[in-house]
């Protein structure tokens, strides 16, 4: 039989930032883990990957930094595609959205939908901001809302009384990016007739959901779209950063970055085959009615992978010679939150995955993230979760095991695999379970129930641990080698079967362990009934998983310990004081004379000011809101008589004040230039 055929794909990732706990959490980890072990049951299966490097807020980050898109999509693709290796991500390929296979591919579709008449070209209104010389997408226009006098509308929809308006009856419209005033002006767009399709979704859905099990958030998700109603949806933008428009009078148009986003993915696959020298590959997996494709996403892509997506295929499958697959399933995740909140790029919470590696090997984030997969519902990334998950279960349970195994074979059978003597039932009952994991591991990835199975991996470490200890071989070689060499010998398989059905989760200390067992990865459905020669012979021993220790962790702990946002604190309410109290607080004008990062902290920085005749050190957490030699010059205000403290190993002789706005930035007190510093406030 031919092995099936799966290509496996998670979401393309906006060039625009690093990736975080969450992303990895969401689309990347449990792929991962799904394709790994579909490579051991040999299957013959592609995952692709890359950067989505279109889409407004890639310009924006750009004109913020004085840079170019490609300047902010060549930084963040290069370096989330390190990141991505660090951490074990086995992608065949991860690609990106601005090479010229993927416009070509897009402008494909765009043509094709075009010829065949499926799209239709509509006139419409819409706001242009004349200084950022751009039409605004709408969520960058504000203004009030003309039935409930909102303030913070969007151009044709409030979100708080859910009226949907003409944008010409805004209010007060404003640019988020200029501030200034935009008008309407006239446009026209091509529309994908998504409505058309709602009744062929619908059954693609229940037929796929009937045969493959859907997950239930997903459906979900769809029932609220179907429910809504679908609508035509604009596939061209007026901007200049993405996939031109092919068509002689739109010059200034693009494809809006999702019609064009989901399609990187079979263009990364046409990269693929390219680089195997064979050009036409790709459709052996694409156009190809017996491949399995399963979507990995996180749930913020639903709609894109389940509707959109789908209907674009079907669109092109309906008017050309070579079809495409449909996603069999998109197992989408819910989110993961870091420390209790929300990962926010703009607010700066959350660690990114290039941060974290530099402290933590990659398994122990593989592992513990693997246990707690926001599979059904949002799950919380904790320090001190992450430390008692690593030192408790990967340190205790398997590093222990395979330790305690190592010592004893190289100690009393010369580092090789003893022949096995009589079995008794505690050794036929492990031998059961050696020879029962991968397939109930198996099954469970096949589910895309990958916290369950990794639950199970440990069972079976748990299970080995205990074996070793009820089997007391350190009782047994005292009297009885033979009954040791049992014990040894089935504590070896069975730390072949974890390095084996661990490897999707933590390859790179299954790695170790194939090298410690002499031995190489095997097919997963042999692996509980592959047996050693005896004799064999092993390698050293090596240290698996180093503990974390609380020093350690309450470092990371104290760094992301501080900013609360303002929309999640509660007022705050103070005791009263006297005038007497107040005066005990010597505020004085402070000159800001050197600022500079504090190194390791994204919070702090280090400053220098002149306070009169005498400087000082002051560690202030202003980090995210100023870049150091913007500071310099400045004149604050200070709380000189506070009690110094250190910070990140620095002496901070004092407090800038500043005022927190409704974001989150900070903004420092400042005072008139023409005040000397020393000057006392009161
Ligand atoms: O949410 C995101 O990061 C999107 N860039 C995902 C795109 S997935 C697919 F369409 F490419
Ligand atoms: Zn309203």
């Amino acid at each position: 039989m031919e092995n099936e055929k799966i290509i496996v794909t998670s979401a393309l990732p906006y060039a625009n930032g690093p990736i975080h706990l969450g992303h990895l959490s969401g689309a990347y980890l449990p792929a991962d883990i799904f394709v790994r072990y579909k490579r051991l049951t040999k299957s013959d299966i592609i995952y692709v990957c890359g950067s989505d490097e279109h889409g407004v807020p890639i310009t924006i980050t750009a004109d913020k930094e004085k840079l170019t898109p490609q300047d902010i999509i060549n930084r963040y693709h290069e370096s989330n595609k390190a990141a991505f290796a660090k951490f074990g991500m086995s992608f065949d390929i991860y690609s990106r959205t601005s090479i010229p296979t993927h416009h070509q591919t897009a402008q494909d579709f765009f043509m094709s939908y075009n010829n065949q008449g499926i799209l239709t070209e509509k006139k419409t209104l819409q706001f242009y901001d004349e200084k950022a010389g751009m039409f605004l997408p709408d969520r960058y226009v504000e203004g009030t809302c003309p039935k409930c006098g909102y303030e913070e509308a969007r151009s044709d929809e409030c979100e708080k009384c859910g009226d949907l308006y003409d944008p010409s009856e805004l209010i007060n419209p404003k640019s988020k990016i200029s501030g200034g005033t935009p008008e309407l002006k006239e446009t026209s767009h091509w529309y994908f007739p998504l409505g058309k399709y709602q009744e062929r979704l619908e059954k693609y859905i229940n037929e796929a959901n009937e045969k493959f099990n859907w997950k239930d958030n997903v459906l979900n998700y769809c029932k609220g779209w179907f429910k809504d109603g679908l609508k035509d949806r604009a596939v061209t933008r007026d901007l200049d950063w993405g996939v031109k428009v092919p068509l002689e009078n739109a010059d200034a148009k693009v494809l809006y970055v999702w019609f064009e986003a989901v399609l990187g993915y079979i263009s990364a696959t046409k990269e693929l085959f390219k680089e195997k020298n064979n050009p036409e590959g790709w459709k052996e997996y694409w156009q190809n009615e017996k491949t399995r494709y399963i979507a990995f996403i996180g749930k913020d892509n639903i709609v894109f992978h389940t509707i959109i997506f789908p209907a674009m295929l079907m669109a092109w499958n309906d008017t050309n010679d070579e079809k495409f697959v449909l996603p069999e399933n998109v197992p989408a995740n819910e989110f993961l939150n870091f420390e209790g909140k929300k990962f926010s790029k703009s607010r700066g919470w959350g660690i990114d995955v290039e941060q974290f590696l530099e402290i933590f090997p990659a398994d122990s984030l593989r592992y513990t993230l693997a246990a707690n997969l926001p599979e059904n519902k949002d799950t919380d990334f904790y320090w001190k979760e992450f430390q008692a998950k690593s030192n408790s279960e990967l340190a205790d349970i398997l590093g222990n095991f395979i330790n305690r195994t190592f010592i004893f074979a190289s100690k009393h059978f010369d580092e090789k695999v003893p022949e096995r003597g009589e079995l008794e039932t505690i050794d036929k009952e492990m031998l059961a379970l050696i020879s029962e994991a991968p397939k109930k591991i198996g099954n469970l990835i096949e589910k895309y129930k990958i916290r369950d199975a990794v639950f199970e991996m440990m069972s079976l470490a748990r299970a080995g641990n205990k074996y070793f200890n009820d089997s007391e071989p350190w009782v047994s070689v005292k009297n009885d080698k033979t009954r040791t060499a049992t014990t040894v010998n089935i504590c070896l398989k069975t730390i072949y079967t974890l390095a084996e059905v661990f490897s999707p989760v933590i390859p790179f200390s299954s790695e170790k362990i194939f090298k410690m067992l002499n031995v190489k990865s095997a097919d997963w459905n042999e692996i509980g009934k592959t047996e050693f020669e005896v004799g064999h012979q092993l390698n050293k021993s090596e240290i698996l998983f180093t503990k974390i220790e609380d020093k350690t962790i309450d470092a990371e702990i104290l760094k992301w310990s501080n900013p609360a946002t303002v929309e999640e604190k509660e007022e705050e309410k103070f005791p009263e004081i006297t005038f007497e109290d107040f005066m005990k607080v010597d505020l004085k004008v402070a000159e800001i004379i050197a600022a500079e990062n504090v190194k390791r902290s994204k919070k702090l920085l280090k400053l220098q000011v002149k306070i009169g005749k005498t400087e000082r050190q002051v560690v202030a957490g202003i980090a995210q809101s100023y870049k150091p030699e913007s500071l310099v010059g400045k004149k604050v205000v200070m709380v000189a008589n506070l009690k110094p403290a250190i910070l990140f190993g620095l002496e901070s002789q004092g407090m800038i004040l500043a005022i927190e706005d409704e974001n989150g930035k900070l903004n420092v007190v400042e005072v008139n230039n023409s005040l000397n510093s020393g000057l006392k406030v009161r």
